[in-house]
């Protein structure tokens, strides 16, 4: 990392080395016991997918998912001989239920894990182009199967449509400010060249507001458009909700959803859904009578989310803004 690079904040953008966020709290709350069935459909390094194959004696009955092909390879490379009958799925999340439907599985009676958003490895890995610290093709598709890459996004798209995506995803107040510099710029081809312009476009705006707020942010000026434009390009919120619809279904009475999100926006979807599910009625509150027939489908495990503690945050300061929230399904739901 350069001097210039350093001053930001314990930054994100740099993962060095891969740790499971909230392993041993993740692995209590999906309440993992032998000879159920557990699905991880974010392998990624396997970190948490490892320790339920442990905690359930077996990986027997254990699944793992993850879109991109680079961490399916990696995890089967990693797992021994005493895995080998594992199953590996490289596939998007969103297809949950088709893809288990190809294994003949309908049904879940151990958990589900979610633990979202982009992995270590792919932060670490500048050609992928996650990092606005490190230089590398504006990619950031998690799946390189997927059409459209960053580079499309930051170069195709009008003016208001960008901003309206960094606004949205990235709840950043400068978006049109940086909406209109990257229009101004283009073509723009690479991770720092975009992290550039975005650190010059806002830096008036950074100094007058660090004058007048004592903590203003530390964060990188380009770590909300970064995130806004990943989310976009994988359609993260879109493919969650989807996730989410899907895992309640397959789940067995009794087996449990655990969803760890980053950011407010992952969460609020994740806590309102959880909410919808357990409740009884989702009439509009002034509506007298119900009509809706809704029956709530799971309880709820975490009435307030878990979050890392003191010393994880130390060790993985990617655990900072981790979120845990667990439901678990109800007999007629
Ligand atoms: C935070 S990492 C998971 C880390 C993992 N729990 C571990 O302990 O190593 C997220 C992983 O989920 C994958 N991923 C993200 N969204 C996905 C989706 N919609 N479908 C499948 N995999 C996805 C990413 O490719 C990444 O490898």
């Amino acid at each position: 990392m350069t001097e210039k690079q350093s001053k930001w904040d314990a930054d994100l953008s740099l993962a060095g080395g891969h740790m499971p966020v909230m392993l041993n709290e993740t692995i209590a709350l999906l309440n993992v016991r032998a000879d159920h069935m557990y699905i991880d459909v974010t392998a990624g390094s396997g970190g948490h997918f490892k320790s339920i194959c442990q905690k359930a004696g077996s990986s027997k009955n254990i699944i793992a998912f993850d879109q991109d092909i680079e961490a399916i390879e990696r995890l089967h490379k990693s797992l021994g001989q005493e895995h080998a009958d594992v199953k590996l799925i490289h596939s998007n999340f969103v297809h949950l239920k088709s893809e288990l439907a190809k294994l003949n599985i309908n049904t879940i009676n151990g958990g589900i894990l979610a633990d979202l958003g982009v992995s270590s490895n792919q932060l670490d890995e500048a050609e992928r182009g996650f990092s606005f610290l490190r230089e590398g093709p504006l990619d950031m598709r998690m799946d390189i199967r997927s059409p459209i890459s960053a580079y499309d996004l930051v170069n195709d798209l009008d003016e208001s449509e960008l901003a309206s995506i960094i606004y949205q995803y990235g709840e950043e107040r400068h978006s049109r400010m940086i909406a209109r510099a990257i229009v101004r710029h283009r073509p723009i081809k690479t991770t720092l060249e975009l992290a550039n312009i975005i650190e010059n476009a806002t830096r008036s705006k950074r100094i007058s507001n660090s004058k007048r707020h004592k903590n203003a942010s530390k964060l990188h000026p380009a770590t909300r458009t970064f995130q806004a434009l990943r989310i976009a390009v994988n359609s993260e919120l879109d493919n969650l909700k989807h996730f989410l619809e899907q895992s309640i279904d397959l789940l067995a009475p009794g087996a449990r959803l655990v969803v760890i999100t980053f950011h407010s926006l992952e969460d609020r979807i994740v806590k309102q859904f959880f909410k919808e599910m357990a409740s009884n009625c989702i009439c509009p509150p002034r509506q007298p009578i119900c009509t809706c027939k809704q029956r709530a489908k799971v309880q709820i495990i975490t009435p307030k989310p878990l979050v890392a503690l003191e010393e994880e945050i130390l060790a993985n300061i990617r655990s900072r803004s981790a979120k845990l929230r667990a439901v678990e399904k109800l007999p007629l739901g």
